[in-house]
């Protein structure tokens, strides 16, 4: 009997190379030592390029995962400030079960299942009233769907004060222009598209938005941002800095992961997470599958969800362990049980979506779906080969 090797072809954590967790088996380093503070350093200057700003942006890695970073962004808002959520599904809503957690008003408008929220919908709503901040997820992690960012900031802009966008199944597989864009705040985690562990909240702050984070916030004491400013300023100067422990190891981890990142290049990041989405679409639809997103322009380069016609998704994910792959749960309500999502971050490989294809292709089989079994991998193969 061998061990069986598992492919992890989940929404995060994701599958992360050997040398980004050996990097975090250090010891004797302090928060303060050296090595630390240049890893730190060298993390907040990549973020930066991670999401294209430059220094008139400030960077923020923070203990804790995407939902820290979200939740921190509350360091933005003032007691009755007016906010409006953006959503397209299970993570857009996310913004309102923390916010209702605050004295703000919260105003939601949200997407059918499978779409992202109508850019026209959002421009007539702010034009309507006034909101000092608006939040946007860029790819919905339960759906796999896009929203067009670039487009939806711009006809925004003129009409709220700071504009926040969930990066945290986008950011370093999806193209990101963060300043160019007129982003205030843009966010995301660690464990996704940059390929390391969970445990970090990463995100970028317009000046427009640090100027607001001065007066008196709403936020409570560990993600109230002020709190973390200092450690991240002097982390930048090379000083050491504390305000509350940070997730030592998992910083090394993090600035192993950007290194790499730096070796591969951003733009080639980008354009291998798109090369191994097509792949993967283009297995699943010749198949004869569906996909939750509806819209081809909204296909995402890192979450695909896959509607199942027979079988039941927790039969499918059971399965597909067995035949050496992982995939991740549909979490969307109105989809609950008939869908799963294959999640495409962080150091995947056109041949990753090959065994993936293969894969789903002898589970569905066994289980009695009704497909064409090997029509998956030949379009992934051929969409590799001729694109
Ligand atoms: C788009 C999006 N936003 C926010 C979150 C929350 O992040 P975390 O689970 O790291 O707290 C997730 C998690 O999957 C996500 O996909």
């Amino acid at each position: 009997m061998i061990k069986r090797k598992r492919l992890l072809m989940h929404v995060g954590p994701v599958d992360i190379y050997d040398e980004v967790l050996y990097a975090g088996l250090k010891h004797n380093v302090g928060f303060s030592s050296e090595e630390f503070v240049q890893a730190f350093q060298f993390c907040l200057k990549e973020t930066r390029k991670l999401f294209r700003v430059d220094n008139s942006y400030q960077p923020f890695i923070i203990p804790g995962s995407g939902t820290s970073a979200m939740e921190s962004v509350t360091s933005f808002l003032g007691k009755d400030n007016k906010v409006l959520v953006a959503s397209n599904g299970v993570f857009g809503d996310r913004w309102v079960n923390i916010f209702k957690r605050y004295p703000l008003k919260v105003d939601y408008l949200g997407s059918e299942v499978g779409d992202y929220v109508s850019v026209d919908k959002i421009e007539e709503k702010v034009r309507k009233e006034k909101y000092d901040l608006v939040t946007l997820t860029h790819v919905e992690t339960s759906t796999g769907v896009r929203q067009p960012i670039e487009e939806t900031v711009k006809r925004i802009r003129d009409y709220v004060d700071l504009i926040v966008v969930d990066g945290v199944s986008s950011v370093g597989a999806e193209e990101v222009r963060a300043k160019d864009w007129g982003v205030d705040i843009y966010l995301t985690a660690s464990q996704k598209a940059i390929g390391a562990p969970p445990g970090l909240g990463i995100l970028v702050a317009s000046e427009k938005a640090m100027e607001s984070i001065k007066g008196d916030s709403v936020a409570g004491y560990y993600l109230d941002l002020r709190n973390w400013l200092p450690v991240m300023r002097n982390m930048e100067d090379g000083k050491g800095s504390y305000f509350a422990t940070p997730p030592v190891h998992t910083i090394f981890m993090l600035a192993q992961a950007f290194k790499l990142i730096q070796e591969e290049g951003l733009d080639n990041r980008i354009k291998r997470h798109e090369k191994v989405a097509k792949v993967i679409r283009a297995g699943i639809e010749s198949m004869g599958l569906r996909l939750v997103a509806k819209r081809p322009e909204s296909y995402s380069n890192t979450v695909t969800g896959v509607i199942l016609n027979k079988v039941r998704a927790e039969e499918v994910l059971k399965e597909i362990v067995n035949e050496g792959v992982e995939l991740a749960p549909g979490v969307h309500p109105a989809l609950q049980g008939r869908y799963v999502r294959i999640g495409h971050m962080g150091w995947v490989t056109p041949n990753d979506a090959v065994v993936t294809i293969s894969a789903v292709e002898r589970t569905l089989r066994k289980l009695g779906e009704d497909i064409n079994v090997g029509s998956g991998v030949r379009s992934a193969q051929a969409f590799i080969l001729d694109g």
